[in-house]
């Protein structure tokens, strides 16, 4: 049996490059993502709307929901949850911050 090399963080993004209130698109090692800063936080969640594919960092952000300017669905971006009632949902992704640098962590 064969150990399976842990999954190394991936730099994402500047700390200080990421908008209080707006998203940031980040395209890096094969992941298209919506970042966003909330306050201390930093959330990621994949840049495609799971309703027509529109792209969410460039959505409304209210706190930690963010909404599709596409067709208004709202997602909150801890969980990828839907604030309407609706079945879908966004896929989140684990991250951290080290030395200003936000980093995609698969592990987090
Ligand atoms: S594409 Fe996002 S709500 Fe329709």
């Amino acid at each position: 049996m064969t150990d399976m090399p842990a999954a190394a963080p991936i730099p994402l993004i500047s700390l200080d490059a990421l908008p209080e209130g707006r998203g940031r698109r980040v395209c890096t090692a094969g992941y298209d993502l919506a970042v966003f800063k909330v306050g201390a936080a930093v959330y990621a969640i994949d840049d495609s709307c799971p309703h027509g594919g529109a792209s969410l960092s460039g959505g409304i952000v209210q706190g930690r929901t963010v909404a599709c300017r596409a067709h208004g669905l709202k997602f909150d971006m801890t969980h990828g949850c839907p604030r309407d009632p609706a079945k879908l949902q966004v896929r989140t992704h684990g991250l951290r911050v080290t030395d200003g640098m936000v980093l995609l962590d698969p592990l987090a």
